[in-house]
Protein backbone atom coordinates (compact mmCIF):
# COMPACT_ATOMS: atom_id res chain seq x y z
CA UNK A 1 0.00 0.00 0.00
CA UNK A 2 2.61 2.33 1.16
CA UNK A 3 4.69 2.01 -2.62
CA UNK A 4 1.55 2.05 -4.51
CA UNK A 5 0.71 5.63 -2.19
CA UNK A 6 4.33 6.70 -2.96
CA UNK A 7 3.86 5.99 -7.01
CA UNK A 8 0.93 7.82 -7.51
CA UNK A 9 2.80 10.69 -5.84
CA UNK A 10 5.52 10.68 -8.13
CA UNK A 11 2.75 10.32 -11.12
CA UNK A 12 1.15 13.37 -10.04
CA UNK A 13 3.84 15.71 -8.26
CA UNK A 14 7.41 16.54 -8.63
CA UNK A 15 10.11 16.08 -5.87
CA UNK A 16 10.17 13.38 -3.21
CA UNK A 17 7.47 13.17 -0.70
CA UNK A 18 7.64 12.41 3.26
CA UNK A 19 6.07 9.22 3.82
CA UNK A 20 3.74 9.25 7.31
CA UNK A 21 2.11 6.37 8.06
CA UNK A 22 -1.19 6.56 10.63
CA UNK A 23 -2.60 3.73 12.02
CA UNK A 24 -6.27 2.90 12.60
CA UNK A 25 -6.87 1.65 16.24
CA UNK A 26 -9.38 -0.99 18.35
CA UNK A 27 -10.28 -0.41 21.70
CA UNK A 28 -10.09 -3.57 24.32
CA UNK A 29 -12.53 -1.82 26.98
CA UNK A 30 -14.22 1.73 27.67
CA UNK A 31 -16.78 2.57 25.28
CA UNK A 32 -18.19 6.25 25.50
CA UNK A 33 -16.51 7.04 28.11
CA UNK A 34 -14.06 9.07 26.87
CA UNK A 35 -16.55 12.08 26.37
CA UNK A 36 -17.26 11.40 30.31
CA UNK A 37 -13.71 11.88 31.04
CA UNK A 38 -13.48 8.40 32.08
CA UNK A 39 -10.78 5.48 30.96
CA UNK A 40 -10.57 3.90 27.85
CA UNK A 41 -7.64 0.95 26.70
CA UNK A 42 -7.40 1.56 23.25
CA UNK A 43 -4.29 0.32 20.66
CA UNK A 44 -3.11 0.92 17.27
CA UNK A 45 -3.14 -1.67 14.68
CA UNK A 46 -1.86 -2.86 11.52
CA UNK A 47 -4.36 -0.90 9.28
CA UNK A 48 -3.25 2.10 8.57
CA UNK A 49 -3.77 5.19 6.02
CA UNK A 50 -0.26 6.60 4.37
CA UNK A 51 0.60 10.11 3.07
CA UNK A 52 3.03 11.00 0.74
CA UNK A 53 3.19 14.72 1.18
CA UNK A 54 5.74 17.26 -0.08
CA UNK A 55 5.80 21.12 -0.47
CA UNK A 56 4.65 21.97 -3.96
CA UNK A 57 7.46 25.32 -4.82
CA UNK A 58 4.31 27.21 -5.09
CA UNK A 59 1.08 28.25 -3.56
CA UNK A 60 -1.39 25.79 -4.44
CA UNK A 61 -2.30 22.95 -2.23
CA UNK A 62 -3.11 20.14 -3.84
CA UNK A 63 -4.88 16.46 -2.37
CA UNK A 64 -5.34 13.16 -4.04
CA UNK A 65 -7.28 10.10 -2.68
CA UNK A 66 -6.08 7.18 -3.58
CA UNK A 67 -8.91 5.37 -2.31
CA UNK A 68 -11.58 6.87 -4.33
CA UNK A 69 -9.24 8.49 -6.94
CA UNK A 70 -10.44 11.78 -6.87
CA UNK A 71 -8.16 15.26 -6.55
CA UNK A 72 -8.81 18.89 -5.13
CA UNK A 73 -7.03 21.58 -5.34
CA UNK A 74 -7.93 24.00 -2.39
CA UNK A 75 -7.98 27.96 -3.39
CA UNK A 76 -10.87 29.25 -1.88
CA UNK A 77 -12.07 27.00 1.43
CA UNK A 78 -15.19 29.07 2.58
CA UNK A 79 -16.40 28.98 -1.19
CA UNK A 80 -15.67 24.74 -2.22
CA UNK A 81 -18.32 22.31 -1.80
CA UNK A 82 -16.47 19.09 -0.82
CA UNK A 83 -16.62 15.71 -1.27
CA UNK A 84 -17.16 14.23 2.27
CA UNK A 85 -13.27 13.09 2.59
CA UNK A 86 -12.02 16.60 1.99
CA UNK A 87 -13.84 18.23 4.81
CA UNK A 88 -11.98 17.21 7.07
CA UNK A 89 -8.59 18.24 5.36
CA UNK A 90 -10.91 21.87 4.90
CA UNK A 91 -11.47 21.38 8.66
CA UNK A 92 -7.90 20.93 9.71
CA UNK A 93 -6.36 23.88 7.39
CA UNK A 94 -9.63 26.39 9.10
CA UNK A 95 -8.33 25.46 12.57
CA UNK A 96 -4.61 25.51 12.03
CA UNK A 97 -5.40 28.92 10.07
CA UNK A 98 -7.57 30.11 13.01
CA UNK A 99 -4.21 28.85 15.81
CA UNK A 100 -1.72 31.72 13.20
CA UNK A 101 -0.71 28.64 10.80
CA UNK A 102 -1.16 29.23 7.15
CA UNK A 103 -0.52 26.20 5.24
CA UNK A 104 0.06 27.08 1.29
CA UNK A 105 2.36 25.28 -0.91
CA UNK A 106 1.49 21.08 -0.24
CA UNK A 107 1.32 18.06 -2.05
CA UNK A 108 -0.20 15.48 -0.55
CA UNK A 109 -1.39 11.60 -1.72
CA UNK A 110 -3.03 9.67 1.03
CA UNK A 111 -4.53 6.47 0.84
CA UNK A 112 -4.47 2.71 3.20
CA UNK A 113 -6.74 0.39 4.02
CA UNK A 114 -8.36 1.29 7.43
CA UNK A 115 -12.49 0.41 6.40
CA UNK A 116 -14.96 3.30 6.58
CA UNK A 117 -17.61 2.92 8.92
CA UNK A 118 -16.12 -0.38 10.62
CA UNK A 119 -15.40 1.30 14.17
CA UNK A 120 -11.63 1.31 13.85
CA UNK A 121 -11.24 5.21 13.38
CA UNK A 122 -10.39 5.79 9.96
CA UNK A 123 -10.99 9.96 10.10
CA UNK A 124 -8.54 10.10 13.16
CA UNK A 125 -6.18 8.60 11.06
CA UNK A 126 -6.69 10.97 8.39
CA UNK A 127 -6.59 13.74 10.64
CA UNK A 128 -3.73 12.91 12.79
CA UNK A 129 -1.62 11.79 9.83
CA UNK A 130 -2.31 14.77 8.12
CA UNK A 131 -1.59 17.32 10.78
CA UNK A 132 1.23 15.43 11.51
CA UNK A 133 2.48 15.33 8.30
CA UNK A 134 2.40 18.76 7.88
CA UNK A 135 4.23 19.67 11.32
CA UNK A 136 7.15 17.16 10.09
CA UNK A 137 7.33 18.69 6.60
CA UNK A 138 7.09 22.61 7.81
CA UNK A 139 9.20 21.64 11.26
CA UNK A 140 5.76 23.32 12.83
CA UNK A 141 7.10 21.53 16.20
CA UNK A 142 3.37 20.72 17.04
CA UNK A 143 3.13 18.23 20.07
CA UNK A 144 0.95 15.33 19.53
CA UNK A 145 -1.34 16.49 22.42
CA UNK A 146 -1.84 18.90 20.05
CA UNK A 147 -2.43 17.49 17.11
CA UNK A 148 -4.84 15.21 18.56
CA UNK A 149 -6.88 17.96 19.70
CA UNK A 150 -6.55 19.40 17.00
CA UNK A 151 -8.15 16.61 14.86
CA UNK A 152 -10.65 16.15 17.84
CA UNK A 153 -11.57 20.19 16.92
CA UNK A 154 -11.96 18.90 12.95
CA UNK A 155 -14.15 16.01 13.93
CA UNK A 156 -16.26 18.57 15.88
CA UNK A 157 -16.62 20.95 13.25
CA UNK A 158 -17.83 18.56 10.99
CA UNK A 159 -20.45 17.21 13.51
CA UNK A 160 -19.75 14.04 15.70
CA UNK A 161 -18.95 15.49 19.33
CA UNK A 162 -16.40 12.53 19.75
CA UNK A 163 -13.80 12.36 22.55
CA UNK A 164 -9.75 11.84 22.48
CA UNK A 165 -9.59 8.71 22.22
CA UNK A 166 -9.24 7.90 18.85
CA UNK A 167 -6.73 10.65 18.28
CA UNK A 168 -4.47 9.27 21.21
CA UNK A 169 -4.77 5.59 19.83
CA UNK A 170 -3.61 7.01 16.55
CA UNK A 171 -0.75 9.11 17.66
CA UNK A 172 0.55 7.25 21.05
CA UNK A 173 0.04 3.54 20.25
CA UNK A 174 3.25 1.38 20.85
CA UNK A 175 3.50 -1.95 19.09
CA UNK A 176 2.23 -5.19 21.08
CA UNK A 177 0.57 -2.60 23.97
CA UNK A 178 -2.80 -1.56 24.91
CA UNK A 179 -3.02 1.66 26.90
CA UNK A 180 -4.96 2.98 29.94
CA UNK A 181 -5.94 6.64 28.87
CA UNK A 182 -7.29 9.02 31.64
CA UNK A 183 -9.60 11.25 29.65
CA UNK A 184 -9.61 13.71 32.64
CA UNK A 185 -5.70 13.99 32.62
CA UNK A 186 -4.56 12.64 29.48
CA UNK A 187 -2.27 10.91 31.39
CA UNK A 188 -1.46 7.35 29.58
CA UNK A 189 0.21 4.01 30.70
CA UNK A 190 1.06 1.22 28.26
CA UNK A 191 0.72 -2.31 29.55
CA UNK A 192 2.36 -5.24 27.82
CA UNK A 193 -1.13 -7.57 25.71
CA UNK A 194 0.64 -11.02 25.90
CA UNK A 195 -1.82 -13.12 24.04
CA UNK A 196 -0.11 -15.91 24.31
CA UNK A 197 -1.78 -18.61 22.46
CA UNK A 198 -4.90 -16.36 22.07
CA UNK A 199 -5.42 -13.47 19.28
CA UNK A 200 -7.52 -11.08 18.61
CA UNK A 201 -10.21 -11.06 15.69
CA UNK A 202 -12.09 -8.07 14.50
CA UNK A 203 -15.08 -9.23 12.61
CA UNK A 204 -16.60 -6.67 10.52
CA UNK A 205 -20.75 -6.87 10.20
CA UNK A 206 -20.33 -5.44 6.52
CA UNK A 207 -22.98 -2.52 7.99
CA UNK A 208 -20.94 0.56 7.55
CA UNK A 209 -22.01 2.73 10.27
CA UNK A 210 -23.90 5.24 8.51
CA UNK A 211 -21.93 8.59 9.57
CA UNK A 212 -24.97 10.81 9.65
CA UNK A 213 -27.34 9.04 11.77
CA UNK A 214 -24.48 7.30 14.19
CA UNK A 215 -22.74 10.66 14.40
CA UNK A 216 -26.32 12.18 15.68
CA UNK A 217 -27.23 8.97 17.88
CA UNK A 218 -23.41 9.14 19.24
CA UNK A 219 -23.87 13.42 19.55
CA UNK A 220 -27.47 11.99 21.04
CA UNK A 221 -26.22 10.01 23.90
CA UNK A 222 -23.34 12.28 24.62
CA UNK A 223 -25.96 14.75 25.13
CA UNK A 224 -27.95 12.44 27.78
CA UNK A 225 -24.73 12.25 29.97
CA UNK A 226 -24.41 16.21 30.00
CA UNK A 227 -27.78 16.61 30.87
CA UNK A 228 -27.48 14.23 34.04
CA UNK A 229 -24.18 16.14 35.06
CA UNK A 230 -26.26 19.07 34.48
CA UNK A 231 -28.91 17.89 36.98
CA UNK A 232 -26.44 16.37 39.96
CA UNK A 233 -23.97 19.83 39.75
CA UNK A 234 -26.62 21.73 40.99
CA UNK A 235 -26.51 19.79 44.19
CA UNK A 236 -23.15 18.90 43.96
CA UNK A 237 -21.25 21.47 42.25
CA UNK A 238 -18.00 19.67 42.85
CA UNK A 239 -19.22 17.13 39.87
CA UNK A 240 -17.90 18.11 36.44
CA UNK A 241 -18.44 14.45 34.72
CA UNK A 242 -19.52 11.27 35.02
CA UNK A 243 -16.06 10.64 36.15
CA UNK A 244 -17.04 12.08 39.32
CA UNK A 245 -20.37 10.66 39.41
CA UNK A 246 -20.41 6.79 41.52
CA UNK A 247 -23.58 4.27 41.04
CA UNK A 248 -24.55 5.14 44.29
CA UNK A 249 -25.11 9.43 43.83
CA UNK A 250 -26.87 8.62 40.68
CA UNK A 251 -29.39 6.24 42.08
CA UNK A 252 -30.73 9.30 44.70
CA UNK A 253 -31.44 11.10 41.50
CA UNK A 254 -33.59 8.01 39.86
CA UNK A 255 -36.57 9.55 39.93
CA UNK A 256 -35.60 13.23 38.62
CA UNK A 257 -34.11 11.47 35.66
CA UNK A 258 -36.02 10.64 32.25
CA UNK A 259 -35.79 6.13 32.35
CA UNK A 260 -33.67 6.71 29.19
CA UNK A 261 -31.15 9.00 30.68
CA UNK A 262 -30.84 6.94 33.69
CA UNK A 263 -29.93 3.77 31.68
CA UNK A 264 -27.38 5.35 29.66
CA UNK A 265 -25.57 7.00 32.89
CA UNK A 266 -25.90 3.70 34.51
CA UNK A 267 -23.70 2.14 31.84
CA UNK A 268 -21.22 4.72 31.43
CA UNK A 269 -20.27 4.17 35.09
CA UNK A 270 -20.35 0.78 34.76
CA UNK A 271 -18.45 0.19 31.73
CA UNK A 272 -15.48 2.73 33.39
CA UNK A 273 -15.76 0.50 36.11
CA UNK A 274 -14.68 -2.66 33.44
CA UNK A 275 -12.12 -0.68 32.43
CA UNK A 276 -10.44 -1.18 36.16
CA UNK A 277 -11.09 -4.41 36.07
CA UNK A 278 -9.28 -5.32 32.78
CA UNK A 279 -6.46 -3.56 33.90
CA UNK A 280 -6.13 -5.85 37.00
CA UNK A 281 -7.09 -8.96 34.87
CA UNK A 282 -4.16 -7.92 32.65
CA UNK A 283 -1.81 -7.66 35.57
CA UNK A 284 -2.23 -11.42 36.08
CA UNK A 285 -2.75 -11.92 31.82
CA UNK A 286 -6.34 -13.86 33.35
CA UNK A 287 -7.33 -13.59 29.54
CA UNK A 288 -10.64 -15.84 30.31
CA UNK A 289 -11.85 -13.34 32.53
CA UNK A 290 -10.84 -10.29 30.19
CA UNK A 291 -12.74 -11.90 27.83
CA UNK A 292 -15.38 -12.02 30.17
CA UNK A 293 -15.95 -8.70 31.07
CA UNK A 294 -16.01 -7.85 26.93
CA UNK A 295 -19.42 -9.45 27.09
CA UNK A 296 -20.54 -7.80 29.91
CA UNK A 297 -19.38 -4.69 27.94
CA UNK A 298 -21.78 -6.02 24.91
CA UNK A 299 -24.74 -6.46 27.32
CA UNK A 300 -24.46 -2.75 28.61
CA UNK A 301 -23.93 -1.28 24.62
CA UNK A 302 -26.33 -3.18 23.08
CA UNK A 303 -29.04 -3.15 26.15
CA UNK A 304 -28.31 0.21 28.02
CA UNK A 305 -26.74 2.08 25.82
CA UNK A 306 -28.71 0.84 22.89
CA UNK A 307 -25.73 1.46 20.33
CA UNK A 308 -25.71 -1.80 18.92
CA UNK A 309 -27.38 -3.33 15.90
CA UNK A 310 -29.23 -6.91 14.98
CA UNK A 311 -26.64 -8.13 13.26
CA UNK A 312 -24.04 -6.46 15.72
CA UNK A 313 -25.92 -8.66 18.66
CA UNK A 314 -26.10 -12.04 16.32
CA UNK A 315 -22.33 -11.79 16.06
CA UNK A 316 -21.55 -11.52 19.80
CA UNK A 317 -24.05 -14.20 20.11
CA UNK A 318 -22.44 -16.32 17.44
CA UNK A 319 -19.15 -15.95 19.23
CA UNK A 320 -20.84 -16.66 23.06
CA UNK A 321 -21.40 -19.91 21.29
CA UNK A 322 -17.95 -20.67 20.30
CA UNK A 323 -15.74 -22.35 22.75
CA UNK A 324 -12.86 -21.37 21.40
CA UNK A 325 -13.83 -17.46 21.64
CA UNK A 326 -13.19 -15.58 25.17
CA UNK A 327 -14.92 -12.93 24.50
CA UNK A 328 -16.52 -10.34 22.23
CA UNK A 329 -18.18 -6.95 22.03
CA UNK A 330 -18.76 -4.13 19.19
CA UNK A 331 -16.38 -1.70 19.31
CA UNK A 332 -16.31 2.34 18.44
CA UNK A 333 -19.21 4.45 18.22
CA UNK A 334 -21.68 1.41 17.29
CA UNK A 335 -24.55 1.55 15.18
CA UNK A 336 -22.11 -0.79 12.65
CA UNK A 337 -18.98 -1.59 12.11
CA UNK A 338 -16.90 -4.23 13.77
CA UNK A 339 -16.81 -7.04 17.06
CA UNK A 340 -13.45 -7.16 18.43
CA UNK A 341 -13.27 -10.99 19.72
CA UNK A 342 -10.64 -12.58 21.95
CA UNK A 343 -10.27 -15.80 20.34
CA UNK A 344 -7.83 -19.27 21.15
CA UNK A 345 -5.72 -20.27 18.66
CA UNK A 346 -6.50 -23.80 18.79
CA UNK A 347 -9.16 -24.75 15.79
CA UNK A 348 -8.96 -20.52 14.87
CA UNK A 349 -9.63 -21.46 12.00
CA UNK A 350 -12.68 -23.45 12.51
CA UNK A 351 -14.14 -21.38 15.10
CA UNK A 352 -14.19 -18.49 12.81
CA UNK A 353 -15.43 -20.61 9.64
CA UNK A 354 -18.40 -21.08 12.00
CA UNK A 355 -19.22 -17.49 13.16
CA UNK A 356 -18.94 -16.83 8.99
CA UNK A 357 -21.48 -19.26 8.15
CA UNK A 358 -23.75 -18.46 10.32
CA UNK A 359 -23.86 -15.11 10.05
CA UNK A 360 -24.28 -15.34 6.37
CA UNK A 361 -26.97 -17.89 7.06
CA UNK A 362 -29.02 -15.76 9.87
CA UNK A 363 -28.31 -12.21 7.68
CA UNK A 364 -27.50 -12.75 4.24
CA UNK A 365 -24.43 -10.61 4.77
CA UNK A 366 -20.65 -11.93 4.53
CA UNK A 367 -18.54 -10.57 7.38
CA UNK A 368 -15.00 -9.65 7.26
CA UNK A 369 -12.43 -11.50 9.78
CA UNK A 370 -9.37 -9.39 10.42
CA UNK A 371 -7.07 -10.73 12.59
CA UNK A 372 -5.42 -8.20 14.39
CA UNK A 373 -1.54 -6.96 15.40
CA UNK A 374 -0.91 -4.13 17.67
CA UNK A 375 1.24 -1.49 15.96
CA UNK A 376 3.07 1.75 16.77
CA UNK A 377 1.20 5.24 16.67
CA UNK A 378 1.66 7.58 14.00
CA UNK A 379 5.18 7.84 12.32
CA UNK A 380 7.40 8.88 9.86
CA UNK A 381 8.36 5.64 7.28
C1 LIG B 1 -16.03 7.04 18.52
C2 LIG B 1 -15.51 8.37 19.05
C3 LIG B 1 -14.65 8.16 20.31
C4 LIG B 1 -15.36 7.30 21.34
C5 LIG B 1 -15.95 6.05 20.69
C6 LIG B 1 -16.83 5.29 21.64
O1 LIG B 1 -14.97 6.24 18.05
O2 LIG B 1 -14.75 9.02 18.09
O3 LIG B 1 -14.29 9.41 20.86
O4 LIG B 1 -16.33 8.03 22.03
O5 LIG B 1 -16.73 6.34 19.54
O6 LIG B 1 -16.10 4.79 22.71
Amino acid sequence: MKNEIQQSFFSQFSGKPLLVKSPGRINLIGEHTDYNKGFVMPAAIDNAMYFAIGKSGNTVLGIHSFNYDESLVFENLEKESLPSWANYFKAILQILKEKGITINGVQCVFGGDIPIGAGLSSSAALCCGFIFGLSELFDLNISREEIAKIGQAAEHRIGLNCGLMDQYAVLFGKKDHVFRLDCQSLELKYIPFKLENHTLVLINSNIEHQLASADSEYNIRRASCEKVVELIAKGFPKIKSLRDVDLQLLKKYKNELQPIDFQRVNYVIKENKRVHEVINYLKDNDLKKVGNVLLQGHHGLSKEYDVSLPELDILIDLAKKETGVLGARLMGGGFGGATINLVLNENKETTLANIKKQYFELTGLECKIHEVKIEDGVKVI
